[in-house]
């Protein structure tokens, strides 16, 4: 590349850093790229072609090509990584310069280090990026956080690399601080729960009706055609396919039942739990993931608690639709749940979140794109404030609809002795969200009771004790 200064620089050229280069440098911008790793480096360039591609040996070397004020991205892995790359590059930055954290990120750490580099002038965003490798490359959604003037320098690189849906970019500047990378932050929690809830549909389709892999990818098929469509279902569809090389047997019969994880949708769940937001087919998910690591125990434990279980009598095609109903009632539920979680956060954090902006978003590009994410934005167009989804008429009535479906399956599925804790949880949650009356009541009077702890009553202001005994 000629010796014109880069635009943006990136630090990170793992598959997603390069893709994202890649993606910028497509649309007009000239890219840096630095990697610790020199081989990376030589693989971007590799791939750089004629296109406005920069690859940089060394630090100085980046930094030295990048226009000033510098815009650096960084893509590497959260935590320490993080940390180290911001200690390298901050002594060669000015004020004015901008570094971009593009990774999964704790939000709590984003608002520390923007703190920190503030002290020098340096400013500091947190953007979620979703859509994975492919997405990086053709078009992710861009989650970004930060000031709103240092977000309108970058605005125009990244309407022109995100998801395009209806014309529009799958990026909307979300609020200050550390507002990106807590909407990442729920968007994987969602994304944990309707992993976890389409495994579930898998197991009773597996061991409940005994599909085999050719069946169970044409069901979803079939089921991301209609109102289930979604990017997680239609990979779900084409994995039951895919064939081992090594053994020639379907991959997926081939793949450790042990689910591997990075964090974020525990994140989701611990900050759900300190503000007191339910979020229960998250964490129920985030449990799953914990419940599957545990082969060697759950292997014994199935020889010793062992319980006789049978297949699903009746009619399987009545099943299949009673179970499609009931994933798509849970998957509304999961979507409700992340978004009251932002709504709380928003006010707790000073997010000022427009909920219509992050479902617009999350149309396209990222990896819980689903049609129904068109339904959630025109709920949150008609009420920016709603508290539920499930308060949607629309939305609301789709669950009321379908949760006959989900109590035949959650019925099913415990006669069989089936694990679906995020199936479960969807129909607990929406079985006490609708619940005028909850048996609280008697939590508050056993903890007067036992603690002093006070109850307050139906019929009188205030707070009141009871000697019990
Ligand atoms: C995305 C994904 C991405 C990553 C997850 C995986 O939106 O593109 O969410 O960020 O694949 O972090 O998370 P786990 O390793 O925790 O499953």
């Amino acid at each position: 590349m000629a010796k014109q200064r880069c635009e943006l620089g990136m630090v990170g050229l793992g598959v997603m850093g390069r893709n994202l280069v890649l993606n910028i440098a497509d649309h007009g911008y000239s890219v840096s790229g630095y990697d610790k790793d020199g081989s990376k480096v030589r693989e971007l360039q590799a791939e750089a072609g004629s296109r406005a591609i920069h690859s940089a040996r060394t630090l100085n070397e980046f930094i030295g090509a990048l226009s000033t004020p510098r815009v650096v991205m960084m893509l590497v892995p959260a935590g320490r990584a993080v940390d180290s790359v911001i200690h390298d590059l901050a002594p060669q930055l000015e004020a004015d310069d901008l570094i971009i954290d593009a990774g999964n990120s704790h939000f709590k750490d984003t608002d520390l280090r923007a703190k920190s580099l503030a002290e020098k002038g340096v400013l500091y965003m947190g953007v979620g990026v979703s859509g994975g490798e492919e997405g990086a490359r053709h078009g992710p959604s861009l989650m970004p956080g930060g000031p709103r003037e240092v977000y309108e320098r970058v605005k125009p690189i990244f309407e022109a690399v995100a998801a395009q849906v209806e014309g529009k970019p799958c990026v909307a500047y979300l609020g200050p601080g550390s507002a990106g990378h807590y909407v990442k932050m729920v968007h994987n929690g969602i994304e944990y729960g309707l992993m976890q809830l389409i495994a579930e549909s898998y197991d009773l389709m597996k061991r409940g009706l005994g599909l085999t892999d050719d069946e169970l990818s044409a069901v979803y098929a079939g089921w991301n055609k209609v109102e289930l469509q979604a990017y997680l279902i239609d990979i779900t569809s084409r994995i039951f396919t895919r064939v081992d090389e090594r053994t020639g047997k379907r991959l997926i019969d081939v793949i450790l039942d042990e689910a591997r994880q990075k964090g974020t949708g525990m994140w989701t769940s611990q900050d759900a739990m300190d503000l007191q937001v339910p979020t229960p087919v998250i964490d129920a998910a985030v449990v799953a993931r914990n419940l599957s690591a545990l082969k060697s125990e759950r292997e014994a434990a199935s020889k010793d608690l062992e319980v006789r279980t049978s297949r699903l009598r009746g009619d399987r095609d009545a099943i299949l639709k009673q179970l499609k109903g009931a994933l798509y009632a849970s998957m509304i539920i999961t979507y409700a749940q992340g978004m009251a979680l932002l709504r709380a956060a928003s006010r707790v954090y000073e997010y000022r979140l427009a909920l219509e902006d992050i479902a617009r978003i999350w149309r396209g590009g990222c990896i819980i794109r689903a049609a129904l994410l068109e339904d959630i934005r025109a709920a949150y167009h008609a009420h920016p404030d709603l508290p539920n989804l499930l308060n949607d008429s629309r939305l609301g009535q789709a669950v009321r609809r379908g949760q006959k479906d989900l109590r035949t399956v959650v019925g099913l599925a415990g006669k069989l002795g089936l694990p679906i804790p995020c199936l479960m949880a969807s129909l607990a949650y929406f079985d006490g969200y609708r619940s005028a009356w909850l048996p609280a009541n008697l939590i508050q009077a056993q903890r007067d009771d036992f603690g002093a702890h006070t109850y307050e009553r139906v019929d009188a202001k205030g707070v009141f004790h009871t000697r019990w005994e």
